[in-house]
């Protein structure tokens, strides 16, 4: 079983939160993994051309183009990103928005197939990682677990932390803040997170060696699906 790790945060792996705990969880799967990081890709959201419609390949030439084969490849996904105005950032999301190019006709690649979400922010995690267990919810893939963490705030490492009335720093520990080490968040240091994240990705692995029916497990998301839309209308 094949297990792709994403991680969307555009920092450098040794900085970021998201790659940190994509990384932990990977690991902790037992499967064949790989990790690829979106820092540095150039990735488009989707551009409405339907080029995708009859073949279900994407025709935007960008740096999404030499993942689809592992995207298409992997049994499971272990998908981060951060947390940017509460919201997924924008790689991340283009990332998924991209993944129209799989859903025409009788487009299942992605049905089925089983993922764990995590998310980091500033403050929390929870919005990203919400974000894209309902971008996989629409591709028909079960999202297994959730991880989220505090990372780091750029605000830490500005320059101004100690006085930006708006960053961080200043809004979590009150004006007069001093940027010492041990208030710098890092999720490696928050042990529930790490065990969290290790946690989800044994429950990965054991979904995926438990006779894993791609069938049911679409079946079952698509009733959330239209539970959803029923909803919404
Ligand atoms: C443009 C931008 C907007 C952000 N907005 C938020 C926010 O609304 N809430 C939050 O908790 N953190 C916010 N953050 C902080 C990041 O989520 C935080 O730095 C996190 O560690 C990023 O993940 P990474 O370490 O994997 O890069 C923002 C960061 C940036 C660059």
């Amino acid at each position: 079983m094949k297990v792709l790790g994403i991680s969307g945060s555009p920092r450098k792996e040794g900085t970021s939160g998201t790659y940190k705990l994509v990384k932990t969880v990977v690991e902790n799967t037992g499967c064949e993994v790989e990790i690829v990081s979106l820092r540095g890709k150039q990735i488009s959201g989707c551009i409405a051309c339907l080029g995708c419609v009859k073949d279900n390949i994407c025709k935007v030439k960008d740096d999404l183009e030499p993942l689809r084969e592992k995207i298409v490849e992997a049994d499971a996904f272990v998908i981060g990103g951060p947390n940017y105005f509460n919201n997924l950032n924008a790689l991340t999301h283009a990332l998924f928005e991209r993944w129209f190019q799989f859903r025409h006709q009788a487009g299942s690649t992605l049905w089925g197939k089983l993922a764990v979400a995590v998310g980091v922010g500033g403050t929390q995690g929870n919005a990203p990682a919400d974000e894209i267990e309902k971008m996989c919810m629409y591709n028909l893939i079960e999202t297994v677990a959730k991880v989220q963490g505090q990372g780091a705030a750029s605000c830490y490492s500005c320059g101004f932390g100690e006085t930006c009335e708006v960053g961080i720093p200043v809004n979590l520990h009150g004006p007069g803040v001093k940027l010492t080490d041990d208030i710098i968040p890092d999720v490696e240091k928050q042990t529930d997170v790490m065990a969290a994240a290790a946690d989800a990705g044994k429950l990965l692995g054991r979904r995926l060696g438990d006779g894993h029916d791609r069938t049911k497990v679409a079946s079952t998301v698509k009733e959330k699906v239209m539970a959803m839309f029923g909803e919404a209308v």
